[in-house]
């Protein structure tokens, strides 16, 4: 099968031929054109999947018809050829929507590794496109807890993703996961056997980042009296996970897009340069679309590191994934802590399922830990938990009965509950094997309403006897 369909545009001959030759042993289909105008009769939409693109030729160059590439076909992604001394030129081509260059004469090693790459995460980006949930069951991935399709859908992400080489971004609220994430990524690459090195670009100031990122020689500031390897060259082979990359300030965003570009780093105050290769991962929670458009963020640098993106959904919107987390975290705490707290009541729980959690499951973590430590009766019960919880809720059941569940078909708050509920009563007698009178004691209901509430799930608690 083809690896794909690449359209190459150069006005030397010699060049469009070896491309033509090698690209065809490579497995890839492959027409050329002499010239811009050519190259737009050949174009139709979704007949290529890449155009290597010369920048200097006579008539159209290649900005102009990288422009009118992406007006036929958005989808096309280009890669730009240039003659080593115009590398400005072409990094301005990448600010308007290149993917990459390569440089001539044509290294072709490289010019594989571009390519197939190029293809390889276009293919993957297509998938994940119409990537459905399909009947999955797992409640877990990594150290993922979950069961929604919101993060289900996750983890088929990671998967797919995983396995290429291609810069992920991965977005999302406070608390929702993304460090987790980034592990699972690399947990599940190529890279698994080397490194994860994980910066936490927000809380270091510009010049410590930078000390970090790219180490020094000595003698580079005043203070830098030993050679210190930056965590990029520590990397090599692995993966740099770089946290909260919004913060990172103008200077340093310019020397990351180097590394990205040229895959290669010098230490500060040194004149070496080194060859790195490196798999990155960012993660931030402020929009970094809109950071871009603000002029917060170079846009250059962005299309370098949100290849592929990844969106952690807020906890709101996957409530059904509350249950089976508070039950993770309070076994949890309870190891940790060396208590012995049953269970949640039933009560707590839905109190817990109807939070908004701005915290995300970072909050939730918290206040299992809190109410597990609190706790003397063997039950976490609404009076484990703090107080804002409730008022919060009180809230929300007033002002909106919706929801933004994952569920397609936009469930109310009360059916959330609901399933909440159902869910819950069937995971406690499974736990417990049907014993119904441990499972009423332990929601905290009394016999008679857990009965009923039995009757209204139409629930079996024979079923659970084997
Ligand atoms: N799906 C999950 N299953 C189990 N634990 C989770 C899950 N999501 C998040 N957590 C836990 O919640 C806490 C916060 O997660 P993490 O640090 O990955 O969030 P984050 O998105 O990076 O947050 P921030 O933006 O504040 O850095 C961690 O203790 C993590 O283990
Ligand atoms: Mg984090």
């Amino acid at each position: 099968m083809s690896q794909g369909r690449v359209l190459v545009i150069d006005d030397e001959e010699i060049s469009r031929v070896l491309l033509n030759k090698v690209l065809a042993s490579w497995n890839i289909e492959v027409e050329v054109a002499s010239n811009g105008q050519e190259a737009l009769r050949i174009l139709q939409p979704d007949r290529f999947e890449l155009a290597l693109v010369d920048l200097k030729m006579p008539g159209l160059d290649g900005i102009q018809v990288l422009e009118k590439i992406k007006k036929i076909d958005p989808a096309v992604d280009i890669i730009i050829m240039t003659a080593f001394g115009t590398i400005e030129t072409a990094i301005e081509a990448i600010k308007k929507g290149a993917l990459d260059y390569i440089t001539k004469p044509l290294d072709l090693d490289n010019v594989k590794i571009i390519i197939e790459q190029a293809l390889k995460t276009k293919k993957i980006a297509r998938e994940i496109e119409n990537l459905k949930t399909y009947p999955d069951q797992r409640t877990s991935f990594n150290d993922m807890i979950g069961s929604s399709p919101a993060i289900k859908k996750v983890y088929q992400l990671i998967e797919k993703v995983a396995t290429t080489d291609a810069s992920v971004l991965i977005q999302g609220e406070t608390g929702t996961g993304k460090e987790l994430v980034a592990r699972a990524l690399h947990l599940n690459s190529s890279r698994r056997d080397k490194k994860f090195v994980p910066l936490p670009c927000a809380t270091l100031a510009e010049t410590l980042l930078e000390s970090e990122l790219f180490g020094y020689e000595p003698g580079a500031f005043t203070g830098a009296v030993k050679r210190k390897i930056g965590m990029i060259e520590f990397a090599d082979g692995g993966t740099l996970f770089l946290d909260e990359i919004a913060d990172v300030s103008p200077a340093t965003q310019m020397k990351l897009l180097r590394v990205l570009q040229e895959k290669e780093c010098t230490r500060l105050g040194g004149n070496q340069t080194i060859k790195v290769n490196i798999r990155l991962v960012s993660a931030s929670n402020k929009n970094l679309s809109e950071e871009v458009e603000k002029g917060n963020f170079r846009n250059d640098l962005f299309y370098r590191i949100n290849v592929l993106t990844i969106t952690l959904p807020p906890l709101r919107d996957r409530r059904r994934d509350i249950p089976i987390l508070a039950q993770h975290f309070l076994d949890k705490f309870n190891r940790k802590n060396k208590k012995k707290v049953k269970g949640i009541s039933l009560q707590a729980m839905v109190m817990l399922s109807q939070f908004q959690w701005p915290g995300n499951v970072r909050q939730l973590e918290n206040i299992i830990e809190r109410a597990v430590s609190l706790d003397t009766d063997g039950l976490i019960t609404p009076d484990d938990l703090p107080e804002h919880i409730a008022q919060d809720i009180s809230v929300i059941t007033k002002s909106s009965s919706r929801s933004s569940d994952d569920d397609p078909s936009q469930s109310t708050l009360k059916q959330v509950i609901e399933t909440v509920e159902k869910d819950y009563l069937v995971s406690l007698l499974k736990s417990l094997k049907g014993n119904v009178s441990e499972a009423a004691r332990r929601s905290g209901l009394a016999h008679a309403t857990f009965y009923e509430k039995l009757k209204k799930h139409k629930i079996n608690p024979a079923e659970y006897r084997s």
